[in-house]
């Protein structure tokens, strides 16, 4: 199986949302052999000039070896080789952190990820399982709630945008409280979202 890991954390594999994202890939490991392919979204750069460019053009002869252009494709290829999709990622004010929106940026890309029709954009790749594992300070869920979630909303949407629907959120929440607080809620966490694994998509779907 192959599993995509897209790594949005400032502190990459320190992140509590690596942590999960171990615990998902040592569970699918004992099933079936894996290969991972990791991407620190961290280090992406903007998409430049041509690419702005060629998305806005009807023409289709640009050089698509260089810039962001050669760097989309890359990163398009891996998520349509992908069976599984592992996103590990912060809240940033209330929404993506930086790096991740440069990855959405590059893959969510007129003509190649989407077609543009007169009823709206349509996704062109096929569905596949996307775990979007979130870490924040605070609380962004619930009745105890105290700020807007403008992250799970957005990538629900940007995903479907290019045809992937299956995706699912858990989210380490109030990573600013006591340690044993997080270390009990990144347990329960950890649980549910191993059990998910098992009911949606280890018997059913992936293999
Ligand atoms: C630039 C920046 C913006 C942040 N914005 C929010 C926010 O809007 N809401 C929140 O709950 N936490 C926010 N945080 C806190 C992080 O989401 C939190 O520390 C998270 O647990 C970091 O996860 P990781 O370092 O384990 O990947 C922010 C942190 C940074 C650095």
């Amino acid at each position: 199986m192959k599993i995509l890991l897209i790594n949005s954390s400032s502190r990459q594999q320190a992140s509590s949302t690596y942590f999960l994202a171990q615990a998902l890939l040592k569970r699918v490991s004992m099933l079936t052999p894996v290969s991972v392919t990791e991407e620190n979204v961290t280090v992406l750069p903007q998409v430049d000039s041509e690419y702005s460019i060629s998305v806005a053009s009807t023409e289709q002869d640009y050089d698509e070896s260089k810039g962001s252009l050669a760097l989309s494709n890359r990163l398009i290829d891996d998520l349509i080789e992908a069976d599984l999709v592992i996103v590990t990622s912060p809240m940033h004010n209330f929404s993506l952190p930086s790096g991740l929106k440069s990855w959405v940026d590059h893959v969510v890309r007129a003509q190649k990820t989407f077609a543009i029709t007169p009823t709206g954009k349509r996704g062109l790749l096929d569905d596949k399982p996307v775990y979007v594992l979130i870490s924040s300070g605070g609380k962004f869920s619930g009745n105890d709630a105290y700020q807007p979630d403008f992250f799970t909303p957005y990538m629900k949407e940007v995903l479907s945008t290019i045809g992937i629907n299956s995706v699912s959120f858990f989210a380490i929440e109030s990573t600013v409280s006591s340690h044993d607080v997080i270390e009990n809620n990144i347990k329960l966490i950890r649980q549910k979202l191993l059990a998910h694994l098992e009911e949606n998509f280890i018997k059913t779907k992936l293999l």
